[in-house]
């Protein structure tokens, strides 16, 4: 079997010791030659870089090591790209959630006005690491999870409509495998799954198992009570934030008992709900920053103190496998079926062609192909042709250096209630991410 080389782009990531960790435990299927890093901040890398060279040492000293901030080293001789960068890091992450609160406007990551800043700082570090990959290594792949990535995705099929690129989220494979739980299931892959949406925007219109028997039944039964919450007599293993999101899903669903939402949807259909529980001085940037990028950064120090990665805290993060599973598609041609955000292309039959949307595809060592959705019902193709309408004017506007256009996208997302609140927030979200954002005219 070919050894692959991978460049992690955002080696600094608080993910990145588990992706590696992760790695390790699928080289039977997924061999690996190399291991790069590549990150624009030296001194973030330098950290999580010292301390994965010292586990790579003592468990696969086989494989070879290097991070860098220079794009020729890290991006020669490399198969794939795994690309999880965050560009403005947390403290832009914590604008984005502060800034749209200040009007009572709910603030997240990748949803509403939170998510269209991230995205209009997104698209050129994306495009560049992009460039960087085709000059140096014209035949490798770039898996993208470097969010937002719906408005990435809309700004790489716009901007580098050929290159080879594959954008992936790990909401879906994470609410599966809630879902295999429910059901009893050793693993989410004894599902065979129909899904359609956008990035962080969808639902399963179809789950059956192995031998074809319909499980959405008994799954709309458990969510209809509790959510995605496996099993609520039980101590909740989750963050409470994230245990809330779950439990959440029953409201979503209730909205539209047909289908499985996405946990993300509760942005959407829920916006004063998620304000009026937010803590407008302390938001999920803060928790994160306070737990999981201390606990990362903490536990790569001891590893460079001790000298070994013998009782390191690294964790593998197993459910990012799924990224496993995407390049061993590539490399071994298996033919897996994983959920792509992909040009719709007539996919789904009633809904924008030029559209990136969430659907199965099944990957090959040529790319993957899309599996045919047909016609989507009205309440999902609304929704969803305002919500991508958001995303192709950030897009949009990134390129042309509109304001209007950005104004628009602010006005037209669900999360917003008015024109002039959209352009309030767009107003303080200018000044906050200048030297990030292309200048607007
Ligand atoms: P993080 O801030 O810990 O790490 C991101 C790293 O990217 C930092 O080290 C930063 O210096 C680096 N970076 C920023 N701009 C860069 C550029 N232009 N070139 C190279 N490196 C750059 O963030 P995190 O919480 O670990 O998340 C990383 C990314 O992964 C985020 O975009 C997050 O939203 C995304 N994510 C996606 C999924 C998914 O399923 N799609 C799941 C989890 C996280
Ligand atoms: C899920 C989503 C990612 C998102 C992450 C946020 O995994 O699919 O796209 O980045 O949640 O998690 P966090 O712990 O950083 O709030
Ligand atoms: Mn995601």
């Amino acid at each position: 079997m070919k050894k692959s080389s991978v460049v992690i782009a955002g080696g600094g990531s608080t993910f990145t010791p588990g992706i590696v960790l992760m790695l390790l435990e699928h080289l039977e299927r997924f061999p690996i030659r190399q291991i790069k890093f590549y990150d624009n901040d030296a001194k973030r890398q330098e950290l999580i870089g010292k301390a994965c060279e010292i586990l790579l040492q003592e468990r696969a000293p086989e494989i070879a090591f290097s991070y860098t901030t220079d794009p020729e080293e890290a991006f020669t001789d490399v198969d794939f790209v795994m690309a999880h960068i965050r560009v403005g890091k947390y403290a832009m992450r914590e604008q984005d959630e502060k800034i749209p609160m200040r009007y009572n406007v709910l603030g997240q990551e990748t949803c509403g006005p939170g998510g269209i800043a991230y995205g209009m700082r997104s698209i050129g570090p994306i495009i560049e690491i992009i460039d960087f990959m085709e000059k140096y290594s014209p035949d490798a792949w770039m898996l993208n999870y470097s969010n937002p990535a719906a408005i990435v995705a809309e700004g790489t099929r716009r901007l580098r409509p050929t290159s080879r690129i594959i954008n992936i989220c790990d909401m879906p494979v994470g609410i599966e495998d809630r879902m295999a739980g429910i059901l009893g299931l050793k693993s989410r892959k004894e599902m065979q799954v129909k899904y359609y949406g956008l990035n962080h925007f969808g639902w399963w219109s179809d789950i059956r198992d192995q031998a074809g028997h319909d499980l959405m039944p008994r799954l709309k039964e458990h969510v209809a009570k509790h959510g995605y919450i496996v099993r609520p007599e039980a101590e909740q293993v989750t963050e409470p934030s994230w245990n809330d999101t779950f439990a959440k899903a029953k409201d979503v669903y209730a909205v539209e008992p047909d289908t499985l939402p996405n946990t993300y949807l509760k942005y959407y259909l829920f916006p004063d709900y998620i304000v009026k529980h937010t803590d407008p001085n302390h938001t999920r940037a803060n928790e994160v920053m306070e737990h999981r990028e201390k606990n990362v950064f903490a536990a790569a120090r001891d590893v460079i103190e001790q000298g070994t990665a013998k009782d390191c805290r690294f964790t593998a993060d197993d459910h990012a496998s799924y990224i496993v599973d995407l390049a061993d598609a590539i490399a071994s041609n298996t033919k897996a079926r994983m959920l792509l955000i992909v040009e719709n292309g007539g996919a789904i039959e009633n809904f924008d062609p030029t559209a990136m949307v969430e659907i199965p595809c099944i990957v090959g060592s040529n790319g993957y192909e899309k599996v045919c959705i047909g016609k989507i019902p009205q309440f999902q193709k609304g929704l969803m042709e305002q919500q991508v309408s958001v995303e192709k004017l950030v897009v949009e506007a990134w390129i042309s250096g509109s304001y209007q256009k950005l104004w628009q996208a602010l006005t037209l997302s669900k999360t917003v209630p008015s024109a002039s609140v959209a352009k309030q927030i767009l107003d303080d979200l200018i000044v906050a991410n200048k030297g990030y954002w292309p200048e607007l005219k």
